[in-house]
């Protein structure tokens, strides 16, 4: 192994999902899996196979999309958990389990309601039993920032001994400090001598997961736990963009170390996720944050004008964020269109690109200037799509300042034309109270956004909404069009259609 490498172990799709409201469907799972690919992340823990029918999908069906990257499914340490996880990244060419039990007093004494000597045993019996399954098993000891020292390497002794190869020690409840976790991760480098690679999983709940991490990474862990954005449990886990940019920009203290992520690929990666989960970044994130490049004070201005660097430590650029470029315009062709989508790192095929230059060409003709963000977009809500159960085929809507506003629409449903209308009080509550006339499903609107992909007047509206249909969990729905009431409309049944799908998964 070349100790100078950073493992980058990416758990959007499992740490990531737990961030309220960030479920996704067996569909989206997929794109950020195969974006996650292109990242190039070392380890990618798919989700938690036992925890439902719909995880054990996504991660199995995942296993057979990708090629080299080495997938990962979480089990706690009981038996019904590693056969699922072991079943389900059994298709992929490179797999690991990922198996863990709380090791700190509080969680031992009231969660486990376990002696330590119980938690070891069951600890290396899970490592050997998930050995029977594959041979990269990686243990956690849950809460290790508030474990005690002397226990955490006895359990961990035992569990090498087992067959353990990468022993994670996270900081569940984000609770330490850099100089904290340095010793911790010090100590536990001399004693566990090589013999298996250190990782550490860091939460983000006093604003310290990316220090934290690098912390570690100095003081001996070769692998980091991290999530695209900071997604994740509470305040989120430490975010991949800022570790990697962290240590690439700051070689004069990180080198010889390394990560083998593809920096280009950071911002497409930001925003697909920020696209499906629907959870946008703050404005001032660092890294990919709308903000993080954009200078707004004058001096500033003309500082940068002088020498990029006297207030860029990154450029846009080395991130993939290609500022505001003006791409395609109506004149332009399939062949042109197809490059500057493989340029922005869109690996289509023929039929989808088929399907996505037919939209190309409708925002052309509505839409004067079509910029990178936009086309990202389209590609994100127009191609990435799961089963359209039901689809709008023409829709009308009329507000007013007295009274009430109504909407009609004309909705597919298997091969089916459905037309309905209502009143509301408002046009988004008439939209979306004939969409459930329509399906007969009631939805609870949980959540509403409106952004402007790129700029200017005639911009397109991406609408992201996330609705509780029937009482169940809420989902995800997206909508971009010219039009924002269309794409109000899009994104309501785009949840619809998720839920359908999620439904199924379930009863499957
Ligand atoms: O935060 C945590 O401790 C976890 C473990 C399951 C690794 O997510
Ligand atoms: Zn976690």
């Amino acid at each position: 192994m070349d100790n100078n490498k950073i493992i980058i172990f990416d758990t959007t799709l499992r740490d990531g999902e737990q961030s309220p409201g960030a479920s996704m469907n067996t569909e989206e799972k997929i794109q950020i899996a195969l974006q996650l690919d292109r990242l190039g992340v070392d380890v990618m823990e798919a989700g938690f196979a036992a925890a439902s029918a719909g995880d054990f999908d996504a991660i199995n069906q995942i296993a057979k999309e990708v090629d080299y990257i080495r997938v990962c499914s979480l089990a706690r340490a009981v038996d019904k958990d590693i056969k699922a996880a072991g079943e389900a990244v059994a298709n992929a060419r490179n797999k690991r389990i990922h198996t863990f039990i709380a090791t700190s007093p509080i969680h031992m004494e009231y969660k486990l309601k376990m002696t330590p000597d119980e938690v070891i045993k069951r600890a290396v019996h899970a490592v050997e039993y998930a050995k029977s399954f594959v041979d990269d098993v990686e243990f956690s000891c849950e809460d290790a920032g508030r474990t005690e020292i002397n226990f955490m390497k006895e359990i961990v002794d035992a569990v090498i001994k087992a067959g353990a190869t990468t022993i994670n020690l996270p900081d569940t409840v984000g609770y330490r400090l850099p100089s904290e976790l340095y010793d911790m991760i010090k100590q536990m480098y001399k004693f566990i001598d090589g013999r298996a690679v250190i990782s550490v999983h860091n939460h983000n709940d006093l604003g310290l997961a990316t220090a934290n991490s690098l912390a570690c990474i100095q003081a001996g862990a070769r692998q980091v736990e991290c999530t695209i954005n900071g997604l994740g449990e509470r305040a989120g886990n430490a975010a991949l963009e800022e570790i990697v940019m962290a240590i690439k920009t700051r070689q004069d203290i990180f080198a010889p170390l390394y990560t083998n992520i593809v920096c280009k690929e950071i911002y497409p990666s930001s925003r697909l996720v920020a696209s499906i989960t629907g959870i946008e970044p703050q404005p001032n994130k660092a890294i990919v944050g709308k903000n993080a490049f954009a200078h707004e004070s004058g001096i500033h201005q003309d500082g940068m004008l002088k020498h990029a660097k006297t207030y860029e430590i990154i450029s846009a650029e080395d991130i993939g964020l290609e500022k505001n470029s003006l791409v395609l315009g109506k004149h332009s062709g399939r062949h042109a269109f197809k490059d500057r989508l493989s340029s922005l790192g869109y690996d289509l095929e023929a039929s989808e690109i088929d399907k996505a230059f037919e939209k190309f060409k409708d925002l052309a003709d509505r839409k004067k200037d079509i910029f990178d963000d936009d086309l990202r977009a389209l590609v994100a809500d127009e191609i990435i799509k799961i089963h359209k159960a039901y689809e709008i085929v023409t829709l009308s809507t009329n507000g007013c300042n007295k009274g009430h506003a109504s909407a009609s629409l004309t909705i597919r449903h298997n091969d089916e034309l459905i037309s309905d209308s209502a009143l509301g009080n408002g046009t988004v509550d008439a939209l979306f109270k004939t969409i459930d006339r329509i399906s007969g499903i009631h939805g609870n609107l949980k959540d509403y956004h409106v952004n402007a992909v790129s700029q200017g007047k005639d911009a397109l509206a991406k609408v992201v909404v996330k609705v509780q249909f029937d009482g169940d969990n809420a989902v995800i729905g997206h909508g971009l069009d010219l039009d924002t009431m269309l794409a109000t409309a899009k994104a309501y049944v785009g949840a619809l259609n998720s839920h359908i799908l999620m439904k199924k998964q379930i009863n499957k």
